[in-house]
């Protein structure tokens, strides 16, 4: 291990026992160099948790009617390999994104803002040959989905500051795998920090004197009030599964929870979520355990249920997951998400944020996760099938999980992390889609709960 990394630990071990508020602002002061980084590069244009975000504004250029146009052909090529080309404005620059060649023509045709795609060479032709449908309208959705506005000014798209809050970096990743991340950012979330929303870490190229001065600053953040992470985070341990143990934690985790519905463990599992594979390089082991037992508290508004509730049960998936090999440092992405649903009632608001990703917006059963599933989700817009579901019994699937109807266990169980009105609501919401009501029977004397 490198001194810096030694450093690292020794700096994150000192963050949970120091009492000392002077010795934490002498550290403080050391890392200074990582937030003036941090502000100049622009981290606040995506991610709570961390200072600056509109200075990035000032100096990224404004793009749409009033900008300079510019040739489409620029576009296309730069965003395969943004160079830094202004000095006056670095330390800022444009990171670089993993777009593919048909997002790079839509992003060219929304950026230049060239209607009458004058500067458009032989490669960007051929490329709009090959994706003769990639358009404006889809450029613009990229750009909202990328954030690209939240660093460039334009008239006709809004920034989102959806990325995860780095003031908790130090609570979740280990010190070691940070200062690689910022150099040479992997996929955590597949499918975007809202899961279907997309968004991605761009690349600012960091070399390693900025990526480690960031990583130093990252690590002495303090959360936000009342995030203060459970103890268990500074304390838990993994326990030495035995072969046994490890084979037995592998099997519940395929066969019995419904983890891999949205995790991607080896070949198997979802999209949803980060992948379960590298999650020893990556976490804290006790950011493991904790975020297994109380998602919410340490990810706000995650789709991630509380699931199991028995500490051996905790103890042993934490253990598993930590004690695998299976280092994961790709960039594979969700390529097909749908367009950003429009959800106004309560019920329509939670469905499209937990059940859309597999049971699709409109509830046909084709969500963006869907075929990473080993069965189709219901069709809660069947209106023949629906009908025959008493509203008791879809709310005891959403409530307790797929395997009490006997359907799939990868449906997970919304109970402890949803209250009686939200599963209500979306029992409500299941017949809107299906247009249709449980049958005759069920609905006298209905059970009150
Ligand atoms: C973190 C801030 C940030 C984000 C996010 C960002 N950019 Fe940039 N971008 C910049 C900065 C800063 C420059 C100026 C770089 C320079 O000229 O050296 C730039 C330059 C550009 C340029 C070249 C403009 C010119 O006049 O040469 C294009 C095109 C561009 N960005 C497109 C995009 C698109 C499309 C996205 C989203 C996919 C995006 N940018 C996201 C900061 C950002
Ligand atoms: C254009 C938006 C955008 C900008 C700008 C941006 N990030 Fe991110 N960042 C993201 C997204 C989205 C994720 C989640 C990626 C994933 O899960 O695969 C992320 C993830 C991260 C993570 C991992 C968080 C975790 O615990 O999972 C760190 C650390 C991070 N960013 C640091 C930074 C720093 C430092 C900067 C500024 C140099 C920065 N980011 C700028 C969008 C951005
Ligand atoms: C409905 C989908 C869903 C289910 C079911 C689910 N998770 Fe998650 N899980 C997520 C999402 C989304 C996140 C990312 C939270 C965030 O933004 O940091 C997550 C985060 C995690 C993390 C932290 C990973 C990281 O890189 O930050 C672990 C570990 C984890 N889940 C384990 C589990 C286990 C074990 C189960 C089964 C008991 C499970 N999850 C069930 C969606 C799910
Ligand atoms: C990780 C993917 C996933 C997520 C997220 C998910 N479901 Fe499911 N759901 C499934 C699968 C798979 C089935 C079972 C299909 C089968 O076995 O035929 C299912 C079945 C169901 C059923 C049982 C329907 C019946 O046949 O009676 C209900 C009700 C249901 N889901 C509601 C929801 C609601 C409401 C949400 C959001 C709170 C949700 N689901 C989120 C995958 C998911």
């Amino acid at each position: 291990m490198s001194a810096r990394a030694a450093a690292a630990i020794a700096l994150a071990g000192f963050w949970w026992t120091a009492t000392g508020a002077a010795a934490r602002g002498a550290a403080a002061q050391e890392a200074h160099g990582g937030q003036v980084l941090i502000e100049a590069l622009g981290c606040a244009a995506c991610h709570s948790g961390v200072p600056g975000g509109e200075a990035i504004r000032e100096v990224a250029p404004p793009f749409g009617d009033g900008a300079a146009p510019m040739a489409p052909a620029y576009v296309f090529h730069y965003m395969a390999d943004p160079q830094t080309v202004r000095p006056d404005i670095a330390p800022a620059r444009m990171p670089r994104y993993e777009l593919d060649e048909r997002q790079r023509v839509a992003l060219a045709l929304f950026v230049s803002n060239d209607r009458e795609m004058r500067g458009v060479d032989q490669a960007l032709r051929a490329a709009m040959a090959r994706h003769p449908d990639a358009d404006r309208a889809e450029g613009a959705a990229l750009f909202e989905t990328l954030n690209c506005a939240g660093c460039h000014v334009h008239p006709e798209a809004q920034s989102r500051v959806t990325a995860p809050d780095l003031s908790l970096t130090g609570v979740r990743v280990r010190p070691e795998w940070l200062t690689g991340y910022l150099a040479n950012p992997v996929t955590i979330r597949p499918a975007g920090p809202v899961p279907g929303e997309g968004g991605q870490m761009p690349d600012f190229r960091l070399d390693a004197a900025e990526a480690a001065s960031i990583a130093d600053y990252l690590l002495e953040l303090e959360g936000p009030d009342g995030a203060d992470p459970p103890a268990e985070v500074a304390d838990w341990e993994p326990q030495a599964l035995s072969p046994f143990a490890m084979q037995k934690a592998g099997t519940l985790l395929r066969n019995r929870w419904s983890c891999l519905g949205c995790h991607q463990l080896g070949e198997d599992g979802g999209r949803i979520g980060p992948r379960l594979d590298g999650v020893a390089q990556r976490l804290r082991p006790g950011y493991v355990r904790a975020i297994m037992q109380d998602p919410a508290h340490l990810a706000p508004g995650t789709i991630m249920p509380a699931s199991l509730e028995q500490p051996d049960r905790l103890d042993l998936i934490a253990s598993f997951l930590l004690g695998r090999d299976g280092e994961w440092s790709g960039s594979e992405t969700v390529a097909d998400l749908p367009a950003l649903p429009d959800a106004t009632a309560p019920g329509a608001e939670l469905y499209a944020a937990r059940c859309a990703p597999c049971h699709g917006v409109g509830g046909a059963g084709d969500g963006f996760n869907a075929p990473f599933l080993p069965v189709t989700p219901t069709v809660h817009a069947d209106s023949a099938a629906m009908a025959l579901r008493p509203d008791d019994t879809l709310y005891d699937g959403i409530h307790a999980g797929g395997w009490i109807l006997g359907k799939s266990h990868r449906m997970p169980a919304f109970g402890a992390s949803l209250n009686d009105g939200e599963k209500r609501a979306l029992v409500a919401y299941i017949r809107a889609l299906c247009r249709c009501e449980g049958p005759a029977w069920s609905r006298d004397g209905r059970r009150s709960r």
